[in-house]
């Protein structure tokens, strides 16, 4: 198969922001004398910001008025704006560059598919901006990975069929949304983890885009 166009997930494929996310959440949940694990929070990556607070909230056995969930939604992302205020280009991702430019040199169309609403600040600080044809990002979209609107959206914008399009993604919920949206997914990361994806490989480090054939 030929493809036209790759969707990039952001957190964990591009840059390494889910170090942040895991400490602001862990901060936020001092709040309630809760500690979150290594362990959950890999079953966060990809999950929109209010679905993940609700999970904690269940993992806690907390349960939270509306008013409250929004204060510490509000007090989560400010802890995050703040971890993530001096992001710059050292944190993009080994080989992403790299392989950025070779894809499109071949002229490859590139589009974002985060459930992120940080997400064009985090690409404008890291200079990832423009490289994208187009942003599809958590205001962008109303349901949470692993449905797959972020990336049929992206397909869409771009002008591309699902099966002209492959998905770049660290997330369980994000290779399940790939699949869903009927696209062939590159898992980053662990097989054990993302052992639904067409293949996995550990980083873009090597990675060429005449490789892009072989998945
Ligand atoms: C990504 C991350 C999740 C995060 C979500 C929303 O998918 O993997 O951990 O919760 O984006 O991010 P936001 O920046 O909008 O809170
Ligand atoms: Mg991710």
């Amino acid at each position: 198969m030929s493809y036209k166009a790759c969707l990039f997930d952001l957190d964990g494929v591009l840059v390494d922001t889910a170090i942040y996310h895991f400490q602001a959440w862990k901060m936020l949940g001092e709040n309630f004398n809760y500690q979150l694990t290594e362990e959950q929070n890999e079953q966060l990556k990809g999950v929109s910001r209010v679905e993940s607070l609700n999970r904690i909230l269940d993992w806690a056995s907390y349960s939270a008025t509306d008013e409250q969930k929004e204060a510490w939604l509000k007090e989560k992302n400010d802890n995050y704006l703040h971890l993530i205020s001096n992001m710059n280009p050292s944190e993009i991702l080994p080989g992403v560059v790299d392989f950025l430019g070779q894809i499109k040199a071949e002229g490859y169309k590139i589009a974002l598919g985060s459930a992120s609403k940080n997400a064009e600040i985090i690409l404008e600080k890291t200079g990832l901006m423009p490289w994208f044809d187009l942003i599809i990002d958590g205001n962008k979209v109303s349901k949470s990975k692993p449905d797959p609107e972020v990336f049929l959206k992206g397909a869409e914008g771009l002008g591309f069929s699902p099966a002209e399009c492959i998905v770049f993604e660290d997330a369980q919920a994000g290779v399940e949304a790939a699949i869903n949206g009927g696209m062939k997914v590159i898992g980053i990361g662990e097989a054990s983890v993302l052992s639904d994806a067409n293949k996995v490989i550990p980083n873009f480090i090597g990675i060429k885009s005449a490789d892009l054939l072989l998945f």
